[in-house]
């Protein structure tokens, strides 16, 4: 496996392999694996031929306030996942490479952004959208995968590529859990140990708002009530969102049925965790 800086090195090396016939899997990331990352690169490895995995904080989608320098870092450690799970090369460059002095061309969505995460990072999306955008050109993957973690990013790629008739297969992988439920996250090492604990009121929540749509919950209103006094029960828990929505338009729904995401974003202390499920048939 390669690890490569520079936006020439990738073309060169995704070009001899288009030349050879073989189809080429996209993993994109902002590195400090986990499991998470992992069974995405997993499955790309058994879809693809060859798979590119990038690691690039992207500055750009994080708001002022938002934790760009802080966010954790560890190259080494990422290369050996991509290289266990069977990446052959890893992406990693520089924001110099991505962003010259005169970068000014964005990648923008009205719809889809302004409920759930977008509420509070206004920015966020915009600087997600560009950067998988540019990605996308530098890799020209025939498939890209990502996970239902961050499920408002997932729809948001696939609108993109609908809207823009790109021609890239976004395959949405699930969820991966610790096994008392926590979703896998790199921002869970900010957590101490007592917030730790706390986190669990989200996973606990969201196993209780699939209890009650398998019981029959049809009201969202009614769930939506249920599942933020269970978070409220945790002292170090603040709900930034609770809602369902569309899992194709991120518009409010009133009523749950198939496609309908039932997501969240907590505070535990500083730290806001995420988490989702999207009911089914
Ligand atoms: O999900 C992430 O880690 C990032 O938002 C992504 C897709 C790599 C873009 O920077």
């Amino acid at each position: 496996m390669e690890i490569v800086n520079t936006v020439k090195a990738v073309r060169n090396q995704v070009k001899e392999w288009k030349m050879s016939g073989l189809s080429v899997g996209f993993v994109p990331t902002m590195g400090f694996l986990h499991e998470g990352h992992q069974s995405l690169i997993q499955r790309a490895v058994e879809e693809c031929d060859r798979v590119v995995v990038s690691i690039f904080v992207n500055p750009m989608q994080f708001g002022p306030a938002e934790d760009l320098d802080s966010y954790p870092r560890d190259l080494a450690a990422d290369a050996k996942l991509c290289e266990e799970t069977g990446a052959n090369l890893v992406f990693h460059p520089d924001v110099e490479e991505m962003y010259t002095d005169s970068f000014c061309s964005f990648v923008d969505m009205n719809g889809l952004t302004k409920e759930l995460c977008g509420k509070t990072r206004p920015i966020h999306f915009r600087g997600v959208c560009t950067v998988v955008n540019k990605l996308f050109n530098i890799v020209t993957p025939d498939k890209a995968f990502f996970g239902q973690k961050d499920a408002q990013q997932l729809a948001v790629i696939r609108r993109m590529v609908k809207d823009l008739n790109m021609d890239i297969q976004i395959v949405g992988c699930p969820i991966v859990r610790e096994a008392d439920g926590l979703a896998k996250s790199s921002r869970n090492t900010y957590l101490n140990e007592k917030e730790r604990k706390a986190a669990l009121i989200l996973s606990k929540t969201i196993f209780l708002g699939q209890k009650l749509v398998k019981a029959g919950v049809k009201d969202a209103g009614e769930l939506l009530r249920k599942m933020t006094v269970n978070i409220e029960t945790e002292p170090l828990a603040k709900i930034d969102y609770v809602q369902a929505v569309s899992m194709e338009t991120i518009e409010n729904a009133a009523q749950i049925g198939p496609d309908v995401l039932v997501a969240m974003a907590v505070y535990i202390g500083k730290t806001r965790l995420i988490d989702n499920f999207i009911v089914e048939e």
